[in-house]
């Protein structure tokens, strides 16, 4: 049952304009998303560690990663997928609230939820697919995961029996079948820069 008698105070923190002044910079959540394998942890590593070279804070919320902590209870099904993506958009909404660049890494498969991240987030949110085809996916094969699904030992896997639809308008597009990781990070970055610059 959800919790009553709650007072939220954020009013007497410390404002976000405060923090972003310390840090020089402005928060902004960059949600990239794509098949597992695309190259969307690649490419936010890449970027954040040009960043870091400037002089700027961010943070990478990693859909592994998360699912070993925050989202260890939570599996592939679609119902634990929408509940996945509500809690990391949650968490990267207090980030960019508090001046930080924050990279999200996680599949969002549907619209559906990729709407449930935007409407959380609201004006911070950033979108970037990372487009690379299933069968891109397939042959880099970094985990092993795509063996292991063609053998049927990874229930709902996505693009397999699992569905991932491709967006119709992101606000960014990273193609990485066809161009080198240095290339797309470059892009990301040109794309973000008026919007994590100082006002
Ligand atoms: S989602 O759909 O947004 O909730 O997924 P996400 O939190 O990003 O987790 C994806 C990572 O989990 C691993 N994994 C799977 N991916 C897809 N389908 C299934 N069934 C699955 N099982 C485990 C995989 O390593 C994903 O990481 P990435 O970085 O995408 O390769």
């Amino acid at each position: 049952m959800a919790a009553t008698n709650i007072h939220t105070e954020f009013h007497r923190f410390l404002n976000r304009q405060d923090k972003e002044t310390l840090l020089g910079q402005r928060g902004l959540v960059i949600w990239m998303y794509g098949l597992s394998g695309s190259g969307k942890s690649t490419i936010a590593n890449a970027a954040e560690r040009a960043l870091h070279e400037e002089g700027r804070f961010t943070v990478i919320l990693d859909g592994d990663n998360l699912r070993s902590g925050l989202n260890a209870n939570l599996g592939f099904s679609d119902e634990d997928r929408l509940e996945n993506v509500r809690r990391v958009s949650e968490t990267a909404k207090v980030f960019a609230a508090n001046g930080i660049i924050t990279f999200v890494s996680v599949i969002t498969p549907r619209a559906a939820l990729r709407g449930l991240a935007r409407g959380i987030v609201g004006e911070d949110f950033f979108e970037v697919y990372v487009q690379a085809s299933f069968e891109a996916c397939a042959q880099r094969d970094v985990k092993g995961l795509y063996a292991k699904a063609a053998k049927g030992e990874i229930p709902n896997f996505t693009g397999r029996d699992s569905s991932f639809e491709v967006p119709e308008k992101p606000d960014l597009l990273l193609d990485t079948e066809s161009t080198t990781v240095a290339e797309v990070a470059a892009a990301l970055l040109d794309a973000v820069r008026g919007r994590i610059s100082p006002a």
